[in-house]
């Protein structure tokens, strides 16, 4: 095997590659998309194996040195091993600890293989020098931020999920930054000091601690998404550091795709990353339902019955799935209803708003788990229009995701959010625990329309009364 045939092979894992993200766009080729990142991941790493050093002793290619092997072999059956036992293992509404852990890993593999190539080829030219210094503090925060974002969105006693703020914090963030990259110069200009290396390391690991710490559990998403981003920043870093193509360009699909994702996630929460990562914003799930106040306001308190002769007697239902349906796991029954009306002429489509839920893709992943079939989902812009047509927006556990109030009251927190259009459709049914708030901590004005019947409980149990009368009816 010689070295063209292995940049063959990085050529074809990295096109593996692209061809998987653009897989991902859409639920209906998003597994096949999985699987393709898969391959090329194998394909690169086969094709690492490769490069360890071989030589022909007469009769047979033998190893350089057996003990790499050994090593190598070890490292991809333990990382397999626990990967392929945490993937099965983790319930759906865990993910995003998952994908911290891996982020974390990442971020932290990334900066050991710069620092041992330091350790292993130095002197290097200052720029590769300070390039792979540059992964080694991106790295180190990449690891100790994404501990820290697990362990908020856990809910440990370690890194509690409310935002833990201090006096000066954004100034002691900043002057660690100031330092890592002083640190980076240094190194840079002299590659045989590695001590200004190691301590570039430490202090990045204290500041993806101190920076992730302040910001609060439900922002966590988004800061995965960053931190995703940055873990693909090192593994570049790392890559040009010991110059492996298939490194660099892993790394900068990561990078580039979590920071469109983190853009993404921003927008549709109509805030700037400024405001995710520095306001302390969001102290973790709604706590305890809250009544609603407000003179001269009344909700209507409908009970399944009256929801279900509605509902079975529609043309038109657009769901709209939210956090309380993941809380709730009415997703099975939800399929269920909908199978029913279905079944009775009606037409069912569900609304996904981008942001629905706690993190990406939820509300796409939960009805995926119940088999709604992918041409009943619609996202925001497609469902928008149709809902003036709907004779029912059956929202199940969303709140912020389609308060109106993010339209036209400046005041609100979640104004200039796009939100779905179910305050358009001709009747509103909503179902939720109380007029408690969501994520973003402020009345929903749905709540409060004429034609909104309110359904009190848990979302499970009352989509579960609603199947049981529409069969009735049937
Ligand atoms: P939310 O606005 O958070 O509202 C969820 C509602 O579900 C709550 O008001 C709650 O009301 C209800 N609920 C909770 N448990 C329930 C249960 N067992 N049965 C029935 N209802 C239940 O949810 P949303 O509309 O999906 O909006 C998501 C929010 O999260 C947005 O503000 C978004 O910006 C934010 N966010 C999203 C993400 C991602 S990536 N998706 C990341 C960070 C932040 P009761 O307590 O009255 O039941």
């Amino acid at each position: 095997m010689n070295f063209d045939l292995v940049a063959a092979l990085y050529l074809l894992a990295a096109a593996l590659f692209v061809f998987g993200l653009k897989r991902l766009a859409s639920p209906r080729t998003a597994p096949r998309g999985n699987q393709l990142g898969a391959l090329g991941m194998l394909v690169a790493v086969g094709a690492t194996l490769f490069l360890v050093d071989y030589r022909f002793d007469g009769r047979f290619w033998v190893a350089w040195s057996p003990g790499n092997l050994v090593g190598i072999g070890l490292a991809i059956a333990l990382g397999a091993g626990v990967g392929a036992v945490l993937a099965r293992r983790v319930q759906m509404t865990a993910m995003p600890q998952l994908v911290a852990v891996f982020n974390g890993f990442g971020g932290l593999a990334s900066a050991l293989v710069a620092l041992g190539d330091v350790a292993h080829v130095t002197p290097q030219g200052a720029t590769l020098a300070g390039v792979g210094a540059g992964g080694v503090i991106v790295g180190g925060l990449t690891f100790t931020g994404s501990v820290i974002a697990y362990g908020k969105l856990q809910g440990t006693a370690w890194a509690p999920s409310r935002p833990v703020t201090f006096p000066f914090q954004k100034a002691a963030n900043a002057g660690l930054l100031a330092l890592a990259v002083l640190c980076v110069v240094l190194y840079a200009g002299d590659p045989t000091a590695g001590g200004w290396l190691v301590l570039a390391l430490a202090v990045s690991l204290a500041l993806g601690v101190l920076a992730v710490l302040p910001i609060g559990g439900a922002d966590m998403p988004v800061v995965i998404a960053l931190l995703n981003s940055y873990s693909g920043v090192a593994a570049s870093a790392a890559g040009f550091a010991i110059q492996n193509e298939i490194l660099v360009v892993a790394g900068a699909l990561v990078g580039a795709s979590g920071l469109i994702l983190t853009a993404i996630m921003c927008k549709a929460m109509n805030r700037s990353l400024a405001n995710v990562l520095f306001s302390a914003f969001g102290t973790g799930d709604t706590g305890a339902p809250q009544a609603a106040t407000g003179p001269g306001r009344s909700v209507r308190n409908y009970t399944a019955e009256d929801a279900a002769i509605l509902l079975t007697n529609a043309r038109s239902v657009i769901v709209v799935p939210g956090y309380g349906l993941a809380v709730a796991q009415a997703q099975h029954s939800l399929r269920e209803l909908g199978d029913i009306l279905q079944a009775r002429g009606v037409t069912v489509r569900y609304a996904i708003h981008p942001v629905a839920g706690r993190m990406p893709g939820h509300m796409n992943v939960l009805l995926a788990e119940a088999n709604v079939p992918y041409d009943q989902l619609l996202d925001l812009d497609q469902a928008n229009p149709h809902f003036e047509s709907a004779d029912v927006a059956l929202i199940v556990g969303a709140n912020d995701v389609v308060n109106p109030a993010a339209r036209h009251d400046t005041t609100s927190p979640i104004y200039g959010m796009p939100i779905l259009d179910a305050d358009k459709a001709r009747n509103v049914i909503m179902l939720k625990r109380s007029l408690g708030s969501g994520f973003a901590g402020v009345e929903n004005e749905l709540f409060f329309l004429d034609r909104t019947m309110m359904l009190f409980g848990d979302a499970r149990q009352t989509v579960q009364k609603l199947v049981a009368e529409a069969k009735a009816l049937a």
